[in-house]
């Protein structure tokens, strides 16, 4: 079966917001959860996570980063997709901790949104710290002011809010005397290495969203096996979310990068065919 995209949203250079039709997947996805897009029949399996629901409607917020990501922002509104399976993966657990630290790096932002609605539901007292390499490329700043009880922008080039990364904002959030009950990091696997290891040192429960290759996302491939805690967990079905203080980070890292070669190459022969992409 395939589903028409409603409505596609350029909220960036290379990041596109989409709403798919889907009959079930409105009704049924909670936080945290993903779901796997194929585009057409020579097309790869993608996971994506759930940035939000509308009427009949599923939200996804994507970069473009390789060959799928590309092709899918070539589609426009009425375009259709071959498959949309979902939801997958485990709901985030939704409760009342107190005091929450949301982080969101890059198009990271995107998953944390109904995250963050649903935490501030459940009566938690949201900070988030939102960064991007460039004021540019940050997203959704009207949906995170309308929802956090406070929000800090960070830019890497210092071109709107705070310079610097966002874990340099959470250690001085954290070295004023903030205590938090909870942290959840979603962005490049790296920035939640390190906001992982502030959370180690500051003793605070740290959910971040994993993002290793995936291929059928229901526990049978074993392509997103990651180490939590000296246990191998497969992030489809065990996950994505996991306590980042216990992740095996370096093993994570590694894994994500073994297909580099042949994903560049996927990516050339793509740009090779449709030409311009300037307007990307
Ligand atoms: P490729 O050239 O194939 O790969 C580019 C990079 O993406 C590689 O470095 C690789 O590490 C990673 N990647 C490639 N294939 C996969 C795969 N099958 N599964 C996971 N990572 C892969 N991106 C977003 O922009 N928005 C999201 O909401 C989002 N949510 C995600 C949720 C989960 C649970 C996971 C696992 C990944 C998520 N990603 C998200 C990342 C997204 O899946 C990849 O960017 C996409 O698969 C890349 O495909 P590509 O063909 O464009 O690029
Ligand atoms: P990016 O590389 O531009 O980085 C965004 C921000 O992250 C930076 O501005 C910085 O504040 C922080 N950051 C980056 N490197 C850091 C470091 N070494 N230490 C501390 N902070 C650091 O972001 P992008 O290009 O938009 O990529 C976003 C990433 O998020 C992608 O890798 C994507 O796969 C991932 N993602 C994951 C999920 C998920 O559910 N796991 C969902 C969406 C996106
Ligand atoms: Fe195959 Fe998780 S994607 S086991």
């Amino acid at each position: 079966m395939s589903h028409k995209i409603l409505k596609k949203a350029k909220l960036a250079t290379g990041i596109y917001d989409y709403f798919i039709a889907h009959p079930t997947l409105p009704v049924f996805s909670k936080p945290g959860q993903f779901l796997i897009i194929r585009i057409d029949e020579r097309g790869e399996r993608i996971p994506l996570t759930i940035a939000g629901v509308s009427d009949g409607a599923v939200r996804v917020i994507v970069k473009c980063v390789g060959k799928s990501t590309y092709k899918l922002a070539t589609l426009n509104e009425g375009d259709e997709v071959l498959e949309v399976v979902g939801p997958l993966g485990n709901p985030s657990e939704i409760e009342f901790y107190g005091e929450i630290c949301l982080i969101g790096g890059g198009v990271g932002a995107a998953p944390l949104l109904p995250i963050m609605k649903a935490l501030k539901e459940a009566g938690n007292r949201i900070t988030a710290i939102i960064g991007a390499s460039t004021s540019e490329q940050l997203i959704l700043l009207e949906e995170f002011k309308r929802t956090a009880h406070e929000l800090i922008i960070t830019t890497d080039d210092g071109s709107l809010g705070k310079k610097g990364l966002v874990t340099h904002r959470l250690e001085e959030l954290l070295s004023k005397g903030n205590n938090f009950d909870r942290i959840w990091a979603i962005g490049p696997t790296i920035m939640m290495k390190f906001v992982s290891a502030i959370a180690s040192r500051a003793e605070i429960p740290c959910w971040v969203s994993l993002n290793p290759i995936m291929v059928d996302g229901t526990g049978m491939c074993g392509a997103c096996r990651v180490e939590v805690n000296g246990s191998m967990k497969f992030a489809c079905v065990d996950g994505p979310e996991f306590d980042g203080r216990f992740v095996n980070w370096n093993e994570l890292i590694k894994r994500q990068h073994q297909y580099q070669e042949q994903e560049r190459i996927a990516l050339d022969l793509f740009k090779k065919e449709v030409g311009d992409l300037s307007w990307l």
